[in-house]
């Protein structure tokens, strides 16, 4: 921190509490002329815009706002061909940050800004995120809230005695995030891990069992979503519908302890009904299509895939690395799911592809000799089969006889 007047710092600016006691603070504690707002679009809901936009306006601030839904839903969609979650959670947070930074760097180097700035505190996640793709730039990087060291009491006192123009239609009890991908609701009385929270959490998913069951079909081409029950969608459009439609049903609810980057944990509750259908549907259809081998080992690879993606780490090489291994897998993941909706449940009840490794008449009963294999040709297999545990255990049992034949019965003494 410095008193020597700098000119430009661009903010990431969403116009809660955080972002907005940003705006003086840059002034006042760092010295910078000029604070821009940028509000990056992946998929928040409007009233997040108009409030963004009148905290903006009364605090005197330029704002800019970038649609990146489009880049944010295909970076989903790559997420889904890495059957991608971290402990259950289909990231939906964490794959939107580095979209939303880089769009913030875009404008800050744009607009001729010296420094960047977020809101984020020194315990979350996302200050990692936005720096990790930030601190790849010239440009130098304020965390005021961090740096500062600000509790939330303290910001409310501060708003209150500069007249800053918070609480306005934020102020529920919860922390939220909202994206294309999921939702996510944490903090007050949900910090308890035992606190069973209340249906009103949820603004995306219905109370499951209330909608009659429903059936779904997915289509994909190499691995990535298409169409929805036939009709063709891009991926923001296809993601919305079935966030609609999954929604109705109660689907895709998490409600999870989670192990955050510098090792605390967070007790956090996520709705995410497409991500769920979708991510349910991909993996049937890699069950139909995939190898048993592939199978296992793309296990390991998606769990990479979705560690850098927490980590907000998108952009490292070793994803590049493992998406090559992905996408080889995904030339055949094309082909149509069958999902049923069913109180809260989303579960395949259909599969169908051209690149299918099953053949019916070779799993089925009722046929004879398939590909020149009959039946009898598993004898031989099933001979085999557990050969080296019989002879380990029978070595076993032959020691255990022997020691206990020794006139001491085989004691040590
Ligand atoms: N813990 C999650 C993550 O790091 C999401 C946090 C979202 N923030 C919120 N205020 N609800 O990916």
């Amino acid at each position: 921190m410095s008193n020597t007047t700098k000119s430009k710092v661009a903010l990431a600016f969403s116009g809660g509490l955080d972002t907005t006691v940003c705006v003086p603070l840059l002034k006042e504690e760092y010295g910078y002329d000029e604070v821009v707002g940028v509000t990056v679009d992946v998929g928040q809901p409007a009233e997040e815009f108009d409030e963004a936009d009148e905290t903006a306006e009364a605090l005197g601030v330029d704002t800019f706002v970038v649609d990146a839904k489009a880049e944010f839903a295909d970076l989903c969609f790559d997420a889904v061909r890495a059957n991608a979650d971290y402990q259950g959670y289909p990231l939906g947070t964490a794959l939107a940050r580095p979209v939303i930074a880089q769009a913030i760097l875009d404008v800050a180097i744009e607009e001729g800004c010296d420094a960047v700035a977020h809101g984020c505190t020194g315990k979350g996640n996302d200050q990692l995120r936005f720096e990790a793709v930030w601190r790849g730039s010239d440009l130098e990087v304020i965390a005021p809230i961090r740096e500062l060291g600000l509790t939330r009491d303290w910001e409310v006192e501060y708003a209150a005695e500069h007249d800053l123009p918070v609480d306005g239609g934020n102020g529920g009890d919860w922390s939220i995030d909202t994206n294309l991908w999921s939702r996510s609701v944490e903090g007050d009385a949900l910090e308890d891990p035992n606190y069973v929270p209340p249906e009103d959490i949820y603004e995306w998913t219905a109370t499951p069992g209330d909608a009659e069951t429903e059936l779904v079909e997915l289509t994909f081409e190499e691995g990535y979503p298409v169409a929805l029950n036939g009709e063709e969608m891009d991926p923001v459009e296809l993601t919305e519908t079935l966030n609609d439609l999954a929604g109705k049903h109660g689907v895709g609810r998490t409600d999870m302890m989670e192990d955050r980057m510098l090792g605390l944990k967070v007790r956090e509750n996520y709705e995410h009904p497409a991500a769920t259908a979708l991510l349910t549907a991909h993996e049937a259809l890699e069950g139909l299509v995939l190898t048993a081998e592939e199978r296992q080992f793309k296990q390991q690879v998606d769990a990479q895939w979705s560690q850098k993606a927490y980590e907000g780490l998108v952009m490292a090489p070793l994803v590049d690395a493992l998406e090559g291994f992905i996408a080889t897998t995904q030339e055949r993941v094309t082909g149509t799911v069958t999902l049923k909706f069913e109180g809260g449940q989303c579960r395949p009840v259909g599969r169908d592809s051209e690149f299918a490794t099953y053949s019916e008449s070779a799993a089925s009963f009722d046929t004879e000799t398939v590909d020149g294999i009959a039946q009898e040709d598993a004898t031989g297999v099933a001979k085999y089969h557990g050969f080296q545990t019989r002879l380990a255990n029978k070595a076993k049992e032959a020691t255990k006889q022997t020691t206990e034949a020794l006139p001491d019965g085989g004691s040590e003494q």
